[in-house]
């Protein structure tokens, strides 16, 4: 056969793959999320995401030097608040010795180079398990945006480097932004979560910080599963807010719209993969029905192929091992 156009030439050794390969890995493109407890000396492995824990402070301190040196330039705190700190307001987020401006400062005095990006929202403070401030089964707007810019301000104060709203209120990313630079926060950046869906894949986080919603479900404030178009307006919209990253999560069923924001848009995208999507890894692995690594690393890959910069996700260091 006479063919002009054989398409298998440059696959046809490793070598030559990889000279012609489109994407490529590292350790800089991975945030690593870490979740914080109160103790002391406490590892604790979250049920329904197998190999990942919670830390205790001076373990995470630890934890984020390993991570430093295997190359992981950043990572991303939430804490888990004990339950007699809850309340419908938030309050004990702007605590200046809350566990997270305790963490942040422990890490960065750890870690000095280490990007410290800290999760701002309300769900874990709040007796409802919602991201925002209840009155009458309503989650409040106004209201709670008021609270995230004051939880914003506090993390900055205590050197957070990156700010991630992870709560899907209107406006909250201006008001965020206006309190930063009023006081001269003006390099902290701002990392919106700013395509979140309303997903079913988020169950073994609200496990881990034992925050899922105690009434109702999220769909009043993140987005329909269904939207598209939608992705793109919120996108600019914190953008033109004063967002530096914007972020859409979950991550593999929304590869679209990674690619959609890549195409529209200018601003650094990061991709959250989930807890759901760990979890549903690990099980099928342990089952032997999938080679966890091989597909580990397929996903991953496929984020940056969709058009992200920066990927979330609780694989990273397996990950780093392996490239
Ligand atoms: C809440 C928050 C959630 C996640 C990150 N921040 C859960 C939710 O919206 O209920 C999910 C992360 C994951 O599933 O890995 N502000």
């Amino acid at each position: 056969m006479y063919l002009v156009n054989r398409n298998r030439r440059l696959r046809s050794s490793a070598a030559l793959r990889e000279l012609v390969q489109e994407t490529k890995l590292s350790s800089a493109d991975f945030l690593v999320p870490l979740f914080v407890v109160e103790g002391k000396k406490v590892k604790q492995e979250i049920l329904s995401m197998p190999g990942y824990y919670r830390y205790s402070l001076d373990l995470i301190t630890e934890e984020a030097k390993k991570l430093y040196a295997l190359g992981i330039r950043g990572v991303l705190l939430f804490v888990k608040v004990n339950d007699e700190d809850k309340d419908n307001t938030g309050a004990a987020a702007l605590d200046p010795n809350g566990l997270m401006q305790r963490s942040i400062r422990a890490l960065k005095k750890a870690v000095p180079e280490l990007v410290v990006c800290s999760d701002v929202a309300l769900d874990p403070y709040s007796t409802y398990g919602h991201d925002g401030i209840v009155e009458n089964g309503k989650i409040l707007n106004d209201a709670t945006v008021e609270v995230l810019a004051q939880t914003a301000l506090s993390h900055a104060e205590n050197g957070a480097d990156i700010i991630a709203p992870s709560d899907m209120m209107d406006g909250r990313v201006l008001k965020i932004r206006e309190a930063l630079e009023q006081a001269n926060y003006v390099d902290t950046a701002i990392m919106s979560y700013s395509a979140k869906y309303a997903s079913s894949f988020y169950g073994p986080f609200r496990d881990a910080l034992d925050s899922a919603p105690g009434f109702g479900d999220k769909k009043t404030y993140q987005m329909d599963v269904a939207n598209r178009k939608e992705a793109i307006v919120e996108a600019q919209c914190d953008i033109e807010e004063g967002a530096d990253i914007i972020m859409v999560k979950p991550g593999m069923a929304y590869l679209d719209i990674v690619r959609d924001l890549a195409n529209e848009l200018k601003a650094p995208i990061a991709v959250y993969q989930v807890s759901g999507e760990y979890a549903m890894l690990k099980a099928a692995a342990e089952k032997g029905w999938l080679d966890h690594d091989a597909v580990m690393m397929e996903q991953l890959i496929a984020f940056k192929r969709a058009g992200a910069s920066l990927i979330v996700s609780y694989h990273a260091t397996t990950a780093l091992t392996l490239l």
